[in-house]
């Protein structure tokens, strides 16, 4: 059968992960934090002591199509441990981005990212979903933020969790593996051509939830 597929990429900290969450959990779809499992990649390489570095992409792609990777009940499982929280810290995220530059690595998790399609449909989140993994898909939504805007949110996330971090720190992280993101040589970060582009640095959660619904539904 034919799977509809909701595509909604960008850069890091524009609230996409947020937004797919909300716009899943509405429209009754499962739900792929693409993400996610570069994060995943890269813990397992970290924990087997592979370097995250082109001379190690073959070693670094096996591990990436072999990865026992579970998703249940809000939490990830790599094996029998809980990485929930152990994938979200900036640094893995920096790893993950350097893990996804390898094209052998983003080759081996294709399948995986396809066979989260499932009726009635699914939203994907990501950098690549419009571009690469689904071309077909019937809406792609390019969401973006300014960057004080998102330094600001990610300050907001972590004072939530009791870690007072620096803005300026944060900006220019956040900066420099959007750079990085968008300087690689396969699927670069980047809006597909045929997609809606979202900036949602005035908008609220629900404000931005409700405009992609719009747009689902007049696609209906
Ligand atoms: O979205 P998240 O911050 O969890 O993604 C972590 C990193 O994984 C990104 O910075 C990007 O380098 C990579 N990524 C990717 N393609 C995707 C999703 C994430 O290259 N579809």
């Amino acid at each position: 059968a034919h799977i509809p597929v909701l595509c909604i990429d960008g850069p890091t900290a524009s609230g996409k992960g947020t937004v797919a969450a909300a716009v899943a959990q509405q429209l009754g779809y499962a739900l792929l934090d693409s993400g996610a499992l570069y994060r995943i990649t890269a813990l397992a390489a970290v924990q087997a002591g592979i370097d995250i570095a082109p001379a190690h992409e073959a070693a670094l792609a096996d591990l990436a199509r072999t990865l026992p990777v579970r998703f249940a009940d809000g939490r990830i499982w790599l094996a029998s441990a809980d990485v929930t929280d152990a994938i979200r810290t900036e640094a893995m995220g920096m790893n993950a981005s350097r893990i996804s530059a390898l094209p052998a690595v983003r080759a081996a998790l294709v399948d995986l990212q396809h066979g989260f399609a499932r009726l009635p449909g699914l939203v994907a989140d990501g950098r690549d979903m419009g571009t690469v993994i689904f071309p077909q898909a019937p809406l792609k939504v390019f969401m973006t933020a300014s960057a004080a805007c998102r330094a600001e949110r990610r300050h907001q996330q972590l004072l939530a969790k009791g870690i007072d971090a620096n803005i300026d720190a944060l900006r220019a992280d956040l900066e420099a593996r959007d750079l990085q993101d968008q300087s690689r040589k396969v699927a670069p970060l980047k809006p597909a051509q045929d997609a809606l582009l979202l900036d949602n640095s005035g908008l609220t959660i629900d404000e931005t939830v409700a405009q992609v619904i719009v747009w689902w539904e007049e696609r209906q």
